[in-house]
């Protein structure tokens, strides 16, 4: 697997590999690779011919009393995990080659940022779709892979892709979990053991709110009250939002249409981790 730390020597790389014919396809990380990250770049790797994942601590997607100083980082273990899942190369830039001294371009994607993730983590979602944007002028992907664990995520970046005629071809994957539920994640590691027990919570509160809405409730707040029932259930968790909207729009209208999509959002802290978590119901045609 190639390592490639300067933007120039990525754009060439890519030109290299276009002008050959061959499909690039790129996966935004921010390190600290687990199988949930594994699994895109494998998708990546089946559906292109060039897999490029990249590893970027983006410090502007962080507030300022976040983990960006703590974030867990071992270069190592994921050059191992990158290739192992059959990356061809790993774009790694040192924080002053995506940041130099003039930056000054921020890119806000109105409407979609502002809620749920937005409103809790202010400027959050700008700092993705910049960074995202930025990724995307390196690499010259024609496709790029991201997880459905981060939902709202996927839609920022859809909706800046297209806004910014962008051409790259953007492709959601499946959150991969523990046995017991969790979602994988980075920051399971902030996770006390005996925390790391009780967050299976916020998957049995999706589950929950998935089975009564099969079963055919469509009022608003009737499914939020379902999922904050079992959350509370772990005295510990403070909840920031345990929310249904439209998949499509985030729009949380007092009743859904019976056969739209509708997406359940949970985001919740337990002790020192912040966990976010989310499934999707669709009306089986
Ligand atoms: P990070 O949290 O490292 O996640 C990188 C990608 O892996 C994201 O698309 C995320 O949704 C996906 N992912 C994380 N956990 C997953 C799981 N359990 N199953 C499947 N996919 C999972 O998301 C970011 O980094 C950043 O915001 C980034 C897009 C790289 C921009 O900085």
């Amino acid at each position: 697997m190639r390592i490639i730390r300067t933007v120039a020597e990525m754009q060439q790389y890519s030109e290299e590999h276009r002008k050959a014919g061959r499909r690039v396809a790129v996966i935004p990380t921010m390190g600290y690779l687990h199988e949930g990250h594994a699994s895109l770049i494998q998708q990546a790797r089946k559906n292109a011919d060039i897999a490029v994942t990249t590893l970027f601590v983006n410090k502007l997607q962080f507030g300022a009393n976040e983990d960006f100083s703590r974030y867990p980082r071992d270069f190592v273990r994921d050059c191992t995990i990158a290739e192992e899942a059959g990356s061809d190369a790993l774009f790694a830039p040192e924080n002053g080659e995506m940041y130099t001294e003039t930056f000054s371009t921020v890119i806000t994607v109105r409407g979609i940022s502002d809620k749920f993730e937005g409103a809790f983590r202010r400027g959050h979602f700008d700092g993705v779709a910049t960074i995202v944007a930025k990724l995307f002028g390196a690499v010259r992907p024609h496709e790029a892979y991201f997880g459905q664990k981060d939902y709202q995520q996927t839609l920022v970046i859809r909706r800046m892709t297209a806004d910014l005629n962008l051409g790259v071809n953007i492709i959601v994957c499946p959150t991969l979990r523990e046995a017991d539920g969790l979602a994988m994640s980075s920051r399971n590691v902030y996770l006390a053991p005996e925390e790391r027990g009780k967050a299976s919570v916020l998957h049995r509160a999706l589950q929950t709110a998935s089975l009564l809405v099969q079963s055919g409730e469509i009022r608003r707040q009737e499914i939020n009250f379902s999922m904050l029932e079992v959350l509370r259930t772990v005295g510990e968790l403070q909840i920031d939002y345990a929310c249904a909207a439209q998949a499509d729009t985030l729009e949380e209208p007092e009743v859904f249409e019976e056969t739209e999509p509708i997406v359940f959002l949970i985001a919740a802290r337990l002790g020192a981790a912040r966990l976010i978590d989310n499934e999707v119901w669709q009306a089986v045609k």
